[in-house]
């Protein structure tokens, strides 16, 4: 069994309003990029596919899908303690994600609207799929009394910069481990309805087509750059953030073990197929992907969330801060060395067989 840390208690804002999380690397950020450069993106190798895209994201299949039925209607004070704790805190990580990519792309859209009108209306497409998923899930934790304010996490949150480069590997990325993330429980689920203790992962199915066009939109806009594919550069960027996103995704898993058991999920097995399927998908955009099968792959990214589990109790202990300061070394450094060693593992060429599996 993955041994996980506990949920700590809910700390509120003012009653009923959740405070946020403490920002750490593993928090969901929220970002800002070059947009000017967003302005200037000529994508007329692909524009026949990113029309295409742009026509199905304007036929909003999901405009009847959240819909809080009657199964939503009820109290769930039956869930408690850990579970609850558990789930409140899953319900916010996922709300804060959905809300940032809501911040990203209406920005994009906005500042591009007169000069590239195209990319504009997509990003406003996706911008509304990522509020409407960011206003169900608040709505799920009003069910358990609590909110998050949007509109005081706008205002409040750090921003990190991007180029626009970065952007659109990561939310590639984002969208596709996201993909799997959701349809895997949705299986999950639709096989062992008993741990179907809550209505939201019913909806999982509908909602991880948002994010499957998404990622499409971000492949055909990725393609249609050949610098972000066709060089040495490139494929040592496409490295960084395949290996950066999967690190992040263990390290998250494993400090919240205890969720993806109440869910019945085996914390470790979901871990990795999530990271495999992902990979597997990425081969369509980029020019390579990494080699999961290689013996020590998962080994050395769960020692990542080890180490990083180590981190956290020292944080949460009543040690002084040089003392937590100089322990944190060695645990900072053990993941850096495993990251190093995950990221000379030889990758897989994925140019030459991208037609095959298109
Ligand atoms: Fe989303
Ligand atoms: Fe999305």
């Amino acid at each position: 069994m993955v041994k996980s840390l506990e949920t700590p208690p809910v700390e509120l804002l003012k009653p009923g309003v959740k405070a946020p999380v403490q920002e750490t690397l593993l928090t969901p950020r929220f970002y800002t990029t070059d947009f000017d450069a967003v302005a200037k993106i000529d994508i007329s190798a692909h524009e026949e596919e990113i029309r295409a895209i742009v026509e199905e994201l304007k036929a909003d299949y999901n405009r009847h899908h959240f819909v809080r039925d009657d199964e939503f209607k009820q109290s769930w004070d039956q869930i408690q303690g850990e579970k609850r704790l558990a789930f409140i805190d899953f319900l916010e990580r996922s709300c804060t994600s959905e809300f940032s990519g809501f911040l990203l792309f209406k920005e994009l859209s906005r500042r591009i609207k007169d000069s590239n009108p195209l990319l504009s209306e997509a990003f406003d497409y996706l911008a509304r799929d990522e509020a409407r998923h960011a206003g169900f899930l608040n709505k799920s934790m009003a069910d358990f009394n609590l909110s998050l304010d949007l509109s005081y996490l706008t205002k409040n949150r750090t921003y990190t910069f991007f180029p626009l480069e970065w952007v659109i590997y990561t939310v590639y990325l984002s969208e596709k481990i996201g993909y799997w993330r959701y349809i895997l429980v949705y299986r999950h689920m639709e096989k062992n309805p008993d741990f179907q203790f809550y209505p939201l992962f019913r909806k999982f199915e509908s909602w991880c087509q948002d994010e499957n066009r998404h990622g499409d939109f971000f492949k055909a806009l990725l393609r249609s750059q050949p610098q972000l594919w066709n060089n040495w550069k490139a494929r040592l960027w496409v490295r960084f953030f395949l290996l950066t996103v999967f690190a992040t995704h263990t390290m998250t898993v494993f400090e919240r073990a205890n969720f993806y058991e109440i869910l019945g999920v085996h914390p470790r097995k979901y871990n990795n197929q999530v990271i495999e399927e992902t990979n597997k998908t990425a081969a369509r955009a980029f020019p390579i992907i990494l080699n999961t099968n290689h013996p020590y792959f998962f080994w050395y990214l769960e020692q990542c969330a080890i180490n990083n589990q180590k981190i956290i109790e020292l944080n949460n202990s009543k040690r002084g801060l040089i003392v937590k300061f100089f322990k944190k070394i060695p645990l900072m450094k053990n993941i850096v060395w495993y990251m190093l060693k995950l990221y000379l593992i030889k990758p897989i060429n994925t140019e030459k067989t991208r037609q095959a599996v298109c």
